[in-house]
């Protein structure tokens, strides 16, 4: 191997179940540039990331994907911010152009993609449980392709602010009666993660919904099992993982990513 290769790495807090790394490395082998790019993965804690951000020059690495906790915190140190990561207020990927690191946000672009394989979003009610980072960047999204949305959050405060930056409607997590009427149903809470918990009650579930939830381990969350049983269509929280990556991958590489073995991949996690 004579080429240096370019290093792209994701950063978080704890870092060590990240998937990103095994998905663009699919993709670098799928498109026979392994000899060109590496994706690896680095632990960097909260009070490092100054440093971690001034490495990133240092290094010479190409791209850097951003998770928990860091994805708020890392857009001061960057020399540019993308306008849609700004309005969304976090980044997810960091791209070094020459020294120059620029932030963008392609989390909202995964829960679009992932949501429009099932149906247009212009006009259709969803509701959105949670209203933390991933809720944001898919707020944004939907509002952008212009659907009715409602943010349900079990801190008021929270919801209620985030409701009125993107000019949607709000209601307590207690009082999620109304969902049943809703076209798609979003949980974007960590309720569910690596536990059988569901944010959503399976009797507001129906099978003219669509059902999203955000979460990716397990694969079948509670919330998708029961809106399955419901007959309701169901978006995986893998295939967010896998679109966001996939516009990094074009971020990173400049190269349309193998989106067919990437998702081979993904869907299988
Ligand atoms: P992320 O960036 O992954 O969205 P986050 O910013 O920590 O993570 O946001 C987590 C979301 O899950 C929040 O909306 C949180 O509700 P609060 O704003 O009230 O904290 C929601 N959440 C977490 N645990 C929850 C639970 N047990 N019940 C309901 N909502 C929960």
């Amino acid at each position: 191997m004579s080429n240096l290769q370019k290093i792209c790495l994701s950063i978080g807090y704890p870092i060590k179940s990240s998937k990103s790394p095994s998905l663009h490395n699919v993709g670098y082998k799928a498109l026979g540039i392994e000899d060109q790019f590496i994706y690896l993965r680095a632990q960097v804690k909260p009070e490092n990331l100054k440093m971690a951000v001034e490495g990133i020059k240092g290094l010479g690495i190409r791209g850097v994907s951003v998770t928990m906790p860091h994805k708020q915190e890392i857009m001061k140190y960057l020399d540019e911010v993308d306008e849609t990561a700004k309005k969304i207020g976090a980044v997810n990927t960091v791209v070094n152009d020459d020294g120059k690191l620029i932030g963008y946000n392609t989390d909202w672009v995964g829960a679009v993609v992932a949501l429009e394989k099932k149906t247009n979003l212009k006009g259709k009610k969803v509701a959105v449980i949670g209203a933390g980072g991933a809720s944001r960047a898919i707020v944004y999204g939907l509002t952008k392709k212009g659907a009715k949305v409602k943010i349900f959050n079990r801190s008021i405060e929270k919801g209620e602010e985030l409701a009125k930056e993107f000019d949607c409607g709000f209601g307590e997590i207690g009082e999620m009666r109304e969902i049943g009427d809703y076209n798609i149903i979003i949980n974007a809470t960590s309720v569910g993660m690596n536990s059988d918990e569901s944010p959503i009650d399976k009797e507001l579930l129906n099978k003219n919904q669509i059902v999203f939830d955000v979460i990716y381990s397990p694969k079948e969350t509670k919330l998708i099992k029961e809106a399955k049983e419901k007959g309701a269509k169901v978006v995986y929280g893998y295939e967010m993982l896998l679109y966001q990556a996939v516009e990094q991958f074009k971020l990173y590489t400049g190269l349309e990513a193998p989106v067919k073995e990437m998702e081979e991949f993904a869907k299988n996690l």
